[in-house]
């Protein structure tokens, strides 16, 4: 079905900032047409940090403000591409990318970054794992780089030396020319201790912490039925609060974006 779907595709330089300069590869859609085309990786090699959580929150909300997101899927496990399996026809679409079931079907790396035309947002979704020169391959071209982070002592280490490994050996600049980066304080139960050693531990980085998600059971259930925390019909009053972080986020990585007209 992703292979079928190809055809009406457009590609996508390996840089979407290339695109937008107009520097991208042969057969990249003209310059000008792929200006605001911005493409955010989520990524941190420790697993279960939340890197598809955010990936697939973040594709469904911009499906619903009209950017039609692609979800690239660089996982082996293809959480992703299961949950967007299981994701009900008459909800605003998302463009699913496996890269590893493409790659086994043998389709180039050209043909693995195509996408429809009409997509503003491309998501990477990345496997555990990632360390050294494979963390550089990921982010190579990205605009933004959403970095998940638990409050544990353990992730708080992991975190740290990704976040290491991501600053010297990628590429990644922190200045106005390289990709944003931006960590997600994710599953924060508030006032514990653990919460406390990572607000310590973040405040140590120049990096922004760009949202603070709760630890509720409600991903959980959006995920269930693939669907993102903004699609579920109950609206406790937890829901509403990761809303509202979901909404900073996005307005963030929005002032991030060089999109000249927003839909
Ligand atoms: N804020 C949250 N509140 C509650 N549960 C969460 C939250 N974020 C993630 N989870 C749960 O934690 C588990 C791991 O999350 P997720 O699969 O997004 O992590 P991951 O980083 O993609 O893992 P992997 O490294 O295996 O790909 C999932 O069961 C998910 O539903
Ligand atoms: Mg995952």
């Amino acid at each position: 079905m992703l292979i079928a779907a190809m055809d009406q595709e457009t590609t996508i330089p390996k840089s979407s900032r290339d695109a937008a300069r107009g520097t991208g590869s042969a057969g990249s859609a003209p310059a000008g047409t792929r200006r605001d085309v911005q493409r955010i990786v989520v990524i941190n090699g420790k697993g279960g940090c939340g890197k598809t959580t955010v990936s697939t929150n973040l594709a469904v909300w911009y499906a619903h403000e009209g950017y039609a997101p692609a979800l690239f899927d660089h996982d082996p496990q293809t959480s992703s591409t299961r949950w967007l399996q299981g994701r009900p026809a008459d909800l605003p679409a998302i463009h699913g990318v496996s890269v590893q079931e493409r790659q086994s079907l043998g389709v180039t790396r050209s043909w693995q970054l195509r996408v429809p035309p009409e997509t503003r947002r491309i998501i990477d979704d990345t496997p555990a794992g990632l360390a050294g020169l494979d963390i550089a391959d990921h982010v190579q071209g990205a605009d933004i780089v959403l970095i998940p982070v638990l409050p544990s002592s353990i992730d708080i280490g992991a975190g740290a030396d990704f976040i290491r490994d991501l600053l010297l050996k990628s590429g990644i600049r922190r200045d106005r020319h390289g990709a944003r980066v931006g960590i997600i304080a994710n599953r924060i139960k508030e006032h514990t201790v653990a919460l406390q050693s990572l607000e310590r531990f973040l405040q140590s980085l120049r990096i922004p912490v760009v949202a603070r998600l709760r630890d509720t059971q409600s991903y959980l259930h959006a995920a269930e039925q693939g669907q993102g925390i903004n699609e579920l019909r109950t609206r406790s009053r937890a829901v509403e609060r990761e809303l509202r972080a979901w909404r900073s986020l996005v307005n963030w990585l929005d002032k991030e974006s060089d999109d000249p007209a927003r839909p």
